[in-house]
This record gives structure tokens, C-alpha cells and sequence, in this order.
């Protein structure tokens, strides 16, 4: 069927689809979904042992309740899934502590490819503090913490049949904000700076910040008369 516009995409454009190779030096997928917030997840197996590790496939997806989710590929060192993942379908629970610049180096630190029993509070030199209402430890030098409940996995499609893609969900029961960052009712997202995933190996720090407000209905031009007047 006819596309309903006499636009035509620029021959310019790199185009290629996902099954073939992209032909540039590094995958540029995931430079394209940017920036991406970083959910850095604590979690406990089942022997009670604590986990901490960083997922920039992490968002928030519903806020009434509040629900976020992440997505855990790939393998563990020692085989298997790796800890969050598993740890979370086990206890049905995990914390998301907010990543910040000052919190940069330690939190690169936990996303170590690190043996199964290895402490990545204790690695990255971070203090544990209970959470309320899970049985998790929380980064205490993290300004913002949300206590979650698990909700549900998704699989979605992989490459390596070994090793599904889980987007874990969660539904957010509590939340921790730092007083020294609430300013008017609000947040002062500035002051935190969180960061977030760009691609490669790069990242973002949040300290630009601009308002926009949506726009009223009442004020607008319909499209149809924009259109005609051309
Ligand atoms: C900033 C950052 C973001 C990451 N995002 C993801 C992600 O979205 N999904 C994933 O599977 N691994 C991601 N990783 C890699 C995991 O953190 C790493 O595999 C970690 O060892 C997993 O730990 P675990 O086995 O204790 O769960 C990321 C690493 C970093 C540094």
C-alpha cells in the first residue's frame, strides 16, 4: 500500500537490516538507544548471600503502580544466568540503587565478571544498610533507593538459545530519597547527577535539565488546515 506522503527516505542514510553484518567497526545499536538509565541492582541468593551489579537495560515502564523493569543476556563466568537474574526469580525480590557521578568508578567496579560468591559491596568498598520492607542491603552512599517486588520474567528472542534474554519485572513498593536532595518538593536532579549508558564504553552525566510543558489542545491548528494553507 502507498505510503500517505511524497516524502522519501535520504539515499544517505545508512541503512541495514539486523540479521546482516552493519559493516561498521563497532555495533552501533546501542549508541542509538541513548542515554540509557542504569538500574544498579541489589539482590540476595538463596543462601542469603548479597549481589550487587549495574543493568542499563533498566527503566521504569508504569508509575501507577510504580513498576520498572531490567534485562539480564548473556552468561555467568561460572555458567548459567547470570546472579541478578536468578537471585530475583529466587527471593522475589531486589533493590535499585541510583547510580551517580560520585558513584561512577564503584559502581563499574560491581559489574565485574566476578565468581558467584564474591561480595560486590565488599569489592567496590560500599556500604550495605537494610531496606524496610525487603531483606536486601541497599548502597547507602546512593542517594535514592526503590525496595521492589518481583513481578514477572519475559523472555525475549536471543541468538544464543543457551542464554534467553530475561527482562525482569518488578513492582516498586518503597522509596528512599536522600533529604539533602529534596529542594521545594522536588527533587534536585542537578545536585544527584545521575549518570546513564551512552554506547561503546561511554556514559552521560545528567546536568543539563530544560522544562517543556505539553502542549494545550484548544491552542493548536488542526494538521488538515496547516496542510492547506502550503
Ligand atoms: C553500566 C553497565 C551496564 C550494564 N548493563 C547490562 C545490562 O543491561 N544487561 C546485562 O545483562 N548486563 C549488563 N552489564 C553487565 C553486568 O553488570 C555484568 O554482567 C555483571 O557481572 C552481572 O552481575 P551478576 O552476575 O552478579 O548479576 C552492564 C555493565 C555495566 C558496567
Amino acid at each position: 500500500m502507498a505510503a500517505a506522503t511524497s516524502a522519501t527516505v535520504d539515499a544517505r542514510a545508512m541503512f541495514y537490516e539486523t540479521k546482516d553484518p552493519h559493516g561498521l567497526k563497532h555495533n552501533p545499536f546501542k549508541s542509538l538507544v541513548v542515554p540509557r538509565p542504569i538500574g544498579w541492582i541489589s539482590s540476595r541468593d538463596r543462601d542469603g548471600r548479597v549481589n550487587l551489579a549495574p543493568f542499563s537495560y533498566f527503566n521504569a515502564v508504569a508509575d501507577n503502580p510504580p513498576t520498572v523493569m531490567f534485562s539480564a543476556g548473556g552468561k555467568h563466568l561460572e555458567g548459567g544466568h547470570k546472579d541478578t537474574p536468578l537471585n530475583v526469580e529466587a527471593t522475589g525480590e531486589f533493590v535499585f540503587n541510583l547510580a551517580t557521578w560520585d558513584l561512577r568508578d564503584k559502581m563499574n567496579l560491581t559489574s565485574a565478571t566476578a565468581p558467584r560468591d564474591w561480595d560486590e559491596f565488599k569489592l567496590a568498598g560500599l556500604t550495605p544498610v537494610p531496606a524496610r520492607l525487603v531483606d536486601l542491603p541497599m548502597v547507602k552512599e546512593s542517594p535514592v533507593h526503590f525496595e521492589c517486588r518481583y513481578l514477572q520474567t519475559v523472555e525475549v528472542p536471543t541468538n544464543d538459545p543457551n542464554y534467553p534474554n530475561k527482562v525482569i519485572f518488578g513492582q516498586v513498593i518503597a522509596i528512599h530519597i536522600d533529604d539533602r536532595f529534596i529542594e521545594d518538593g522536588k527533587v534536585n536532579l542537578a545536585a544527584i547527577k545521575p549518570i546513564a549508558r551512552l554506547g561503546y564504553f561511554d556514559y552521560t552525566v545528567v546536568e543539563t535539565i530544560f522544562t517543556m510543558h505539553r502542549p494545550v489542545f484548544e491552542e493548536l491548528t488542526p494538521p488538515e488546515e496547516e496542510g492547506a494553507k502550503a
